[in-house]
């Protein structure tokens, strides 16, 4: 028989806390969010995770349509924009990424899916001639492709009026646009594509690390 005996109209000290849902949620969350915050608060104030890596650039005005391009015909669901730190993505992909990268990527697009292949990297990896044919018909490049078509992109041209907005709302966020530059980017995309927007975006990504 145990030597300790516990009145069970008065429980103390850990049966009080075992027999209590309410109390044990309570304290459940408490520990959750304070090993939480030990991991994730540090972030915020760690360079390596805040200043953008030497060389970084704010996406031109075409780069930046061609980044909304990205999200709306989710390109994110096949494609990640993250290489691991392993020998076996290094050497398909190059340079792994890191997080001075992605500062003024807002949202970032980092992705965990790969039906296809990272694309951190693939800035400057093909022509922009490679990337107009592969969007318009993947399978003319790759015959075991199953990667969609994007043939549209290349006659839907881009509102330029739509565009002095984004870089605006990009600036509110901290990207380092001048005025100049919100006022100045509606001419820099005029008489351009969706498909120019979407191959400039592509030929800038993961340029800033060599
Ligand atoms: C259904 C999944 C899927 C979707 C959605 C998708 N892709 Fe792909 N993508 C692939 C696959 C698979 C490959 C590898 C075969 C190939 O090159 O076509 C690929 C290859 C690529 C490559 C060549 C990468 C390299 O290093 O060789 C680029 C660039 C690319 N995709 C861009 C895009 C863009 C931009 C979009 C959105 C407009 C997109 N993909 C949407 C599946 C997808």
């Amino acid at each position: 028989m145990s030597t300790t005996t516990s009145n069970p109209s008065s429980p103390s000290g850990h049966e009080r806390i075992e027999t209590s849902n309410f109390l044990m949620i309570v304290l459940i969350l408490l520990v959750i969010a304070v090993g939480g915050l030990v991991e994730i608060v540090p972030l915020f104030f760690q360079r390596s995770t805040t200043q953008p890596v030497p060389g970084l650039k704010p996406y031109t005005p075409l780069q930046l349509v061609g980044r909304d391009i990205y999200l709306r015909e989710g390109c994110y669901n096949c494609h990640s924009q993250m290489i691991r730190p392993l020998q076996a993505e290094t050497l398909r992909y190059g340079h792994y990424s890191t997080a001075g990268e992605f500062v003024w990527d807002h949202p970032f697009q980092w992705g965990s899916k790969r039906t296809g292949p990272d694309l951190q990297r693939v800035g400057g990896k093909y022509s922009d001639d490679w990337h107009r044919l592969h969007l318009e018909n993947p399978r003319d490049l790759v015959p075991e492709s199953n990667m969609p078509a994007y043939s549209w992109l290349a006659t839907a041209q881009i509102d330029p009026a739509s565009v002095p907005p984004r870089v605006r709302a990009m600036q509110r966020l901290g990207v380092p646009y001048t005025d100049a530059d919100v006022a100045g980017s509606a001419e820099a995309v005029q008489g351009k594509t969706e498909m120019d927007a979407i191959v400039a975006y592509l030929q800038s990504l993961g340029t800033a690390v060599k």
